[in-house]
Formats: structure tokens, C-alpha cells, sequence
């Protein structure tokens, strides 16, 4: 079955309110009067959601975000909740970021709330996995990814195609210049679907969305993209200028 591509862009701690909106409407601009088939999302810092969501009025583009409190609201100083993003505009979620792993010290359990409270407030969730290099080189980047996804995958159940992707984002590819081969990507990619088929059914893991991600450039996406069950990509550094962002998108549309 053919997926919809989802071309997302994770801004990091990168773009403030006023870079942004000049940023979000570059990108609009560069589609103004064009359509396209895919989905094209980008995820700024919290404080520039509403400056990305007013750039992209009037255009297909999406907002989300990087990260979310796994509570409602109360007294949990510095975070945000899925209300407060639902409320800003945004319509996806980050969640399990390996950047949050590593530096904040989520666990997959956290990981795995986060993804449920996403889900259950309407809104869709990322939910990124990746094995680090050590692990890769140890023969265990299976063992890593099935831990991670599974782990999130306990807290969802039912047809929830529209509403969950996956991102898999090898740690080692990431900011790094250095990418999974196609085949690298493909196979993980695979058994990231099988994994899902495990949990869901064939016919609910058919249709979500798995997402690559690490140096995903114009130069490479094509032949990523090309993968069979490569459904998108993740972009770290090329969404931050609107021409590549813009030249993946269109990479994505001639697929
Ligand atoms: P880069 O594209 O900069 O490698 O970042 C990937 C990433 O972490 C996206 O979430």
C-alpha cells in the first residue's frame, strides 16, 4: 500500500520567535501556489510555535513540537502539556528524541507516557528510536530499537495509524555528516514494521508511517526515500535553511 510521505523538520534549540516567522515564511513562499501530496511539518523551539504557525497560514504546512510533559497541567515548573500544544497550533509531537535521552536522561518509560498522553489528547506523536554506535558495532542495534519501540508501543493500542510514527533515527548519524546506507535504513525500517505488525496487525502496521533520520540532506534523500519502507524523513540541520527543506520536499513529490 502506498504511505502519504511525512517530510519533518526538528529545528532543535534553534530559531527563536523572529527567526522563525521569517524562516516559516520563506519555506510557504517557496510552495505559494504549488501543492503537494506529502505531508511537510516543521518543529520549532515551544516559544517560536506561533510564529511558525502564523508563517505557514494559508499553506499546507504543519507545526509541532519537540517534546511534551507526560501530566496535564499543575504545578511541574518549566514544561508544557499536550492542551497548551493543541491550543498553539501544533498537530504533532515529538517524543524520545535521542538528544532527550542522552542530555535529560528520559528512559523508555517516560518515552512511552509521553507517547500515550500525545495519543489520548487527539494530537499525532513521533516517536523517535536509534541505537548509538557502540551498540551498532556490538551487533545489538536490533536489540536497542525492539526495547525502545516496544516499550512505548505497551502503552497504545487499537488502529492508531493516523496517529503514531515512528522516527528512526540512528544516534550515530545524527549531526554527524554520516547517514545509514539505504540498505542500513531499509533493514531497520523492516523490522521496525514487523514490530509493529506484532503489536497491531499487519493491516494497522502497513499504514503507519516510519520515518528516517541523521543527515538526511538533498544529496541523499532520494535514495532514502526510495526504500521501501522508508515513509519520510526526520531533518535536523537541512530544515533549518528553506531551500533544502524545500528541495527534500520536492524530492519526496517526484517519488
Ligand atoms: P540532522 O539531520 O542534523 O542529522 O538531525 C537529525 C535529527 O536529529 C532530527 O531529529
Amino acid at each position: 500500500m502506498k504511505r502519504t510521505f511525512l517530510i519533518a523538520g526538528n529545528w532543535k534549540m534553534n530559531a527563536g520567535p523572529t527567526e522563525a516567522s521569517a524562516l516559516s515564511k520563506e519555506i510557504a513562499s517557496l510552495w505559494k501556489d504549488k501543492s503537494f501530496s506529502s505531508e511537510a511539518l516543521i518543529c520549532p523551539p515551544f516559544v517560536s510555535i506561533s510564529s511558525v504557525v502564523s508563517g505557514f497560514e494559508g499553506s499546507d504546512f504543519k507545526t509541532g513540537a519537540q517534546n511534551v510533559s507526560n501530566e496535564d497541567n499543575g504545578a511541574f515548573t518549566g514544561e508544557i502539556s499536550t492542551e497548551m500544544l493543541k491550543d498553539s497550533g501544533c498537530e504533532y509531537v515529538i517524543v524520545g528524541h535521542s538528544e532527550r535521552r542522552e542530555y535529560y536522561n528520559e528512559d523508555d518509560e517516560l518515552v512511552a507516557l509521553k507517547a500515550k498522553k500525545v495519543v489520548d489528547s487527539g494530537l499525532k506523536v513521533i516517536i523517535c528510536v536509534g541505537e548509538i554506535l557502540s551498540d551498532r558495532k556490538a551487533g545489538r542495534a536490533e536489540k536497542v530499537v525492539k526495547d525502545q519501540l516496544n516499550t512505548a508501543l505497551n502503552q497504545l493500542d487499537g488502529d492508531l495509524s493516523d496517529q503514531v510514527v515512528i522516527a528512526y533515527e540512528p544516534v550515530w548519524a545524527i549531526g554527524t555528516g554520516e547517514t545509514a546506507t539505504p540498505d542500513q535504513a531499509q533493514e531497520m525500517h523492516k523490522f521496525i514494521r514487523s514490530l509493529l505488525s506484532n503489536h497491531f496487525g499487519t493491516e494497522v502496521a502497513e499504514k503507519i508511517r516510519i520515518l528516517y533520520g541523521g543527515s538526511m540532506k538533498p544529496d541523499n534523500a532520494e535514495e532514502l526515500l526510495s526504500q521501501k519502507d522508508v515513509d519520510g524523513g526526520l531533518i535536523g540541520g537541512a530544515s533549518l535553511k528553506a531551500d533544502s527543506f524545500s528541495r527534500i520536499l520536492a524530492i519526496a513529490e517526484s517519488i
